[in-house]
């Protein structure tokens, strides 16, 4: 079985190392386009040694962006902004850059986490949503309005635009915003899909938008790049979309051609309860790894060098993506590499920090 720091093949690109940084919203977008803060944000975390970066959640239309703040693909100023954050970004670093396309359905429209993590008032500027079905996220949130067919033909065509303008940006990957209770991930989930006609009820029909978006998207791709999706393994609720169901949707992305998943779970219903331990979505990642041809992702509180090594070594998953231990701690990878024993080359500019340079890093606290 590989090790973490073995590389991975995707098609034609090359990761060469198997920690992926997760993809997630800063908020920090300007109508939609990369700010300064993405600047700062992705210019840390390409120095970070990790295999691969995917950008956060990127709306494919500004309806279908989370909040105000989110990224989005789907302007030319938006496009023009990226171009601008990959150039300076590129210029010193080598690390593969992936991007996340999303729809954020029933739960666009939302303040951002810190200013109340809610639905929006129309006095801050709420715009109407889009969704299976006609039932909110919550009590208190958006009444989305039902996608017809007319509308889920538009849906895809953001989507498609949104692919072209990331292959002409150059983008090395990019991964489907399946889960958490965003627009495709609720055409998945029977909490969210209520829908009496071809697009709901048996899981066939359940995923047969989410899987048209899918072959759309991965037709105006080229051949030669990969792309995968997240997915949701579990909504963590009785009723809810099962692992068995998130094999067959699994399978048939693998069918569509998509190279990857990534196996998260939850966010159709606020009542939910995700269980906060160490990997908590791993063995649903290997479940699905196993069932299928895909390469998988596991992610979810992996947070020491070890647990993400035996995750790729146990061949649970094919690569590890780590989010908030990102954010704590941009350099992990580094540390990671040092405590597996694994040579990493850094930017030149900060190896004077490596431990073969530094007698500091001996009496850092952890070693
Ligand atoms: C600040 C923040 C923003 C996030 N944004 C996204 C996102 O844009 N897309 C997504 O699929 N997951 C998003 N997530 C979920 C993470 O990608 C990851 O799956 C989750 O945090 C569990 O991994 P961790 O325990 O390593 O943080 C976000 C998480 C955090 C903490």
């Amino acid at each position: 079985m590989p090790a973490l720091f073995d590389p991975i093949l995707l098609r034609d690109l090359q990761l060469d190392n198997r920690v992926v940084i997760s993809p997630m919203c800063q908020y920090s977008a300007d109508a939609g386009s990369a700010s300064s803060w993405h600047a700062m944000h992705v210019g840390q975390l390409a120095q970070s040694g990790a295999g691969c970066l995917i950008l956060e959640a990127t709306g494919v239309a500004a309806a279908g962006r989370i909040t105000k703040g989110c990224l989005g693909l789907y302007s030319d100023a938006n496009e023009r902004a990226f171009a601008a954050l990959l150039e300076s970004v590129r210029a010193w670093s080598a690390m593969p850059i992936g991007i996340q396309l999303a729809h954020a359905g029933r739960k666009a429209s939302s303040q951002r986490l810190w200013q109340g993590d809610g639905p929006l008032a129309a006095a801050e500027g709420a715009w109407p949503c889009i969704a299976p079905s006609p039932e909110p996220y919550d009590e208190g949130w958006h009444r989305p309005e039902a996608l017809d067919r007319e509308g889920m033909k538009s849906v895809i065509g953001e989507f498609t635009q949104a692919v072209a303008r990331a292959e002409r940006l150059g983008f090395d990957l990019i991964e489907i915003h399946a889960a958490h209770g965003y627009l495709l991930s609720e055409f998945l989930s029977p909490l969210a899909n209520q829908r009496a006609d071809e697009y709901g009820g048996s899981l066939e029909n359940r995923m047969r938008f989410p899987l048209e978006v899918a072959a759309a998207m991965r037709a105006a791709w080229p051949a030669r790049r990969p792309m995968g999706a997240r997915i949701n393994a579990t909504d963590w609720l009785q009723g809810g979309i099962t692992v068995r169901e998130a094999i067959a949707f699994a399978a048939a992305l693998e069918e569509i051609g998509l190279d990857f998943v990534c196996v998260s779970s939850g966010g159709n219903s606020a009542a939910a309860k995700i269980p906060a331990v160490p990997g908590y979505q791993v063995a649903l990642a290997a479940e699905i790894k196993a069932a299928t041809g895909l390469a998988a992702m596991a992610v979810g509180l992996i947070v020491d060098p070890h647990q993400a090594d035996e995750v790729v070594r146990s061949g649970g998953a094919d690569m590890v993506a780590i989010g908030r231990t990102a954010l704590d701690d941009p350099r992990w990878p580094w540390h990671a590499a040092d405590s597996l024993g694994v040579p990493l080359d850094v930017a030149p500019q900060f190896a004077r920090a490596r431990p073969a340079t530094w007698p500091g890093a001996a009496f850092r606290k952890g070693g």
